[in-house]
């Protein structure tokens, strides 16, 4: 049992401390693609003048990226939130491993995986997402594990490739495959091996659904990539246009599912004896494929006959159900979480947010770890399936509700919640549909802080990292807005890199909170602010906090 501190110089509020967490609501730098400072927003302007207000790192080393160039994302930011400390994450752990060889190194379940297919003379198949975003996966990865796949012996190998345009730019698949036929033109250039795409479709229509939100995805990819069922094209590059040209405008995170034929036959369904890797390190989006291909018995659709293969995950995704069974490299040992340290002092706990967000207020909050702590409530609110963009207040007034009355009620001490508005339209790329996205935020945002005023409570706001605050597209030299043919603004779908704010609002007082300077402050540092304002002292080895109170 780990154990917690009371503070000498405040006892805690009479009311509950409230985290919130605008998932995507950083602070822009340019007023043209801002459009939190576009939308209405009287809340937070308020709080801006009144309350503590100060800027967070959110992207780069300060949430453990391989470097600043790195925006952040949910995982990596819920993660430093919710432990305090700042952990070397997926992307740069796969990366370390990859280029010490470790990762490659005799006795791992990489050699596993090829000595299964070369025993066996069958595939090894990659699955996962097709892009350089450093959120999900690396192209990078696949492509040293496909050099590394022909060094070993490995004969024939198909590539599953989930296409992005949500971390890096809308429309811009055809780059990726671009530089991946060169790729493969070098690696099958001397006949010794046969590696090719095989199947793949738009990440968000098929496979990589969150938090059961949408197992249909989960049903289309699995069709799409082991049974090899579905519309047939000869290469990736004549699908990507072909559906576009049909579909003029459509996003690649929604391009349809297709299957590749050679020879009039599909290129690669998943079939026993095959060795399979999901690349993605990050574990949100890979839970449920990968529970379709572990589970003896899977309730969520009918997979027909499961094939007898080895797969192996990328990294462990969930460390408290040991899930995959089989992974190449091992996760940060994430402990000591906050929520781990209230529930040992008796804190009672509530955590919030509708679907697509519940699983970074919990599984992610907790360190990647699915578990409950004893003094932890979870309640989810169910998402809708629909473009974000035609509900842009999606649940934020459902979530408002509950935590309303968990406030009231005095239930809880503690109370954090995710509003996913700024992210998830946000990732839609409908600028009209962000405003309102953000004012739904500002809005209810208002309501809690009217009942924190009625209960001598706490307000902590801040953000995992930002999104909506920089939605065009900018050029990576000069800094500035990029313009189209037509002299528009491109449209930008991925996360920012710019600071998140930081707010600490005692209506009552009693905290006698004032900011302490930190230098080069990030998100991690919001643990020990909540910690300190609850009444207990931080941990030594957790980010300072933003606040002394007393
Ligand atoms: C996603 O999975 O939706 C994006 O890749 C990243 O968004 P998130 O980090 O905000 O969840
Ligand atoms: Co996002």
């Amino acid at each position: 049992m780990i154990e917690l501190k009371k503070s000498t110089d405040f006892a805690g509020p009479e009311g509950p401390v409230v985290l919130v967490i605008m998932d995507g609501v950083g602070i822009g730098r340019n007023p043209e693609s801002d459009f939190v400072k576009q939308a209405e927003t009287p809340n937070l302007n308020w709080l801006h003048d009144n309350a503590l207000y100060t800027e967070l790192r959110a992207h780069g080393v300060a949430v453990g990226l391989p470097d600043d160039g790195d925006m952040g994302n949910s995982e990596v930011g819920h993660n430093a939130i919710g432990c305090g400390r700042v952990f070397e994450q997926g992307a740069a752990l796969v990366g370390k491993a990859i280029a010490s060889g470790a990762m490659y190194a005799a006795g791992s379940v990489w050699q596993q995986l090829v000595a299964n297919v070369i025993a066996k003379s069958s595939t090894l198949h990659f699955i996962g997402l097709f892009s350089d975003g450093n959120v999900h996966s690396n192209l990078n990865h696949l492509e040293s594990m496909l050099r590394t796949a022909k060094q070993q012996g490995v004969k024939k190998a198909r590539i599953h490739a989930l296409i992005d345009g949500r971390d890096v730019p809308p429309t811009s698949a055809l780059e990726y495959v671009e530089r991946f036929d060169a790729f493969l033109n070098e690696i099958n250039a001397d006949g010794s091996v046969d590696y090719c795409v095989a199947s793949g479709g738009g990440r968000m229509n098929i496979t990589m659904d969150r938090y059961n939100a949408d197992w249909d995805m989960v049903k289309r990819g699995w069709a799409t990539h082991v049974k090899a069922e579905g519309r047939t094209f000869t290469s990736m590059q004549e699908a990507v246009e072909t559906f576009r040209t049909e579909n003029p405008g459509i996003l690649d995170q929604d391009l349809p599912p297709f299957v590749i034929v050679r020879d009039g036959k599909p290129a690669g369904p998943i079939v026993d004896g095959d060795s399979v890797i999901f690349f993605n390190f990050r574990g949100d989006r890979a839970l449920e494929i990968t529970k379709a291909f572990e589970a003896d018995e899977l309730t969520e659709f009918d997979r027909g006959t499961k094939p007898d293969v080895l797969y192996a995950g990328m990294m462990q995704y969930d460390g408290d159900l040991d899930v995959p069974k089989l992974y190449l490299v091992t996760p940060p040992a994430i402990d000591r979480t906050m929520s781990e340290y209230l529930s040992s002092a008796g804190v009672t706990q509530l955590a919030i947010s509708e679907t697509q967000k519940f699983g970074h207020m919990t599984y992610f909050f907790n360190g990647n770890n699915s578990g409950k702590f004893a003094t932890e409530t979870w309640q989810e609110i169910a998402s809708d399936n629909c473009p974000f963009e035609d509900a842009p207040r999606m649940k934020a007034d459902e979530i408002t509700d509950v935590v309303v009355q968990a406030i009231e009620s005095g239930a809880y001490k503690f109370i954090r919640l995710n509003f996913p508005n700024g992210d998830m339209v946000g990732h839609t790329g409908v600028v009209s549909a962000v405003k309102l996205a953000v004012e739904a935020v500002d809005e209810n945002l208002g309501k809690i802080i009217a009942a924190l005023k009625k209960t001598n409570g706490i307000l902590v706001c801040s953000a995992d990292h930002g999104n909506a605050d920089d939605m065009y597209e900018l050029d990576k030299k000069t800094g500035g807005l990029v313009l189209d043919k037509q002299g528009h603004y491109k449209s930008k779908t991925a996360h920012s890199l710019n600071p998140v704010p930081a707010i600490v609002y005692d209506p009552s007082g009693a905290a006698k909170a004032h900011l302490v300077d930190v230098p080069k402050a990030g998100i991690a540092s919001l643990a020990a602010t909540c910690l300190t304002l609850l009444g207990y002292e931080p941990p030594a080895d957790y980010a300072a906090s933003l606040v002394k109170v007393g």
